[in-house]
């Protein structure tokens, strides 16, 4: 299955994928992520990506089309993939169009702007190995370290409250088009985000009928 998913930023995409990749066994692309790792490694694609995320701005159209057609010629994408965070304008879904990749589902995960900044001021994540928690509502057992790897958490800079509102505004004038342009060809399925993560993930696998 070759799925989308959809939704604000911090809606859940990462942690609900996170979750049906495991259940697919299919690999999550995560745009984010990727560009996250770069700038850490201090390569000249995070280099430039840089100012962009950390002032709520997309990363040009050119440099995220790039890493997803690398990213969706590796072998393990062949039996499946799950999109997280692409694409995310109209010219990125063409782009995704023009490479000839069907796309099965695109799963939207809906939470109010209000909810989506209380929520990003609890996400704490791993730097080591990207998991994600939050400080009440998905809490790691171990403190302020993650229980998958020890590693000390830390705060994404652009879940800084300001910046969080600027996504959501970059996310309702370019990115929530899509929701028509995919509605068109038939293929959006909608999850209302609920505050009990698990309820969330029955609705999701629901939705995707696994
Ligand atoms: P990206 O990393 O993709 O960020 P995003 O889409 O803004 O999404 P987030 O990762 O912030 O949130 P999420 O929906 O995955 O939520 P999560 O599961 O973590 O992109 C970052 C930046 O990269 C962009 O701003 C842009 O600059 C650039 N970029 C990336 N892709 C690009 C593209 N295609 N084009 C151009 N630029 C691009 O959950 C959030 C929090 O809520 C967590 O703490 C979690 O524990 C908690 N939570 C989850 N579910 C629940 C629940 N049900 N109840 C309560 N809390 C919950």
């Amino acid at each position: 299955m070759n799925i989308i998913f959809f939704g604000a930023p911090g809606a859940g995409k990462g942690t609900q994928a996170e979750i049906v990749s495991q259940k697919l066994n299919i690999p999550t692309i995560s745009t984010g992520a990727i560009i996250r790792a770069a700038i850490k490694a201090g390569t000249d694609m995070g280099k430039s990506a840089q100012s962009y995320i950390e002032k709520g701005n997309l990363v040009p159209d050119e440099v995220v089309i790039g890493i997803i057609k690398d990213r969706l010629g590796e072998d393990d994408c062949r039996k499946g993939f799950i999109l997280d965070g692409f694409p995310r304008t109209i010219p990125q879904a063409e782009a995704l169009d023009r490479m000839g990749i069907k796309i099965d589902v695109v799963l939207e995960l809906f939470v109010p702007d209000d909810e989506i900044v209380t929520r990003m001021s609890g996400r704490r994540v791993c730097p080591k190995c990207g998991a994600t928690y939050h400080t009440k509502f998905n809490p790691s057992t171990a403190g302020e370290n993650c229980d998958k790897c020890g590693d000390v958490l830390s705060i994404r800079k652009d879940d800084a409250p300001e910046v969080v509102k600027s996504r959501l505004v970059v996310y309702h004038n370019e990115t929530e088009p899509l929701k028509e342009y995919y509605g068109n060809k038939g293929l959006v399925r909608t999850v209302v985000g609920q505050e009990k993560l698990e309820d969330t993930t029955k609705l999701t696998l629901e939705a995707l009928g696994i």
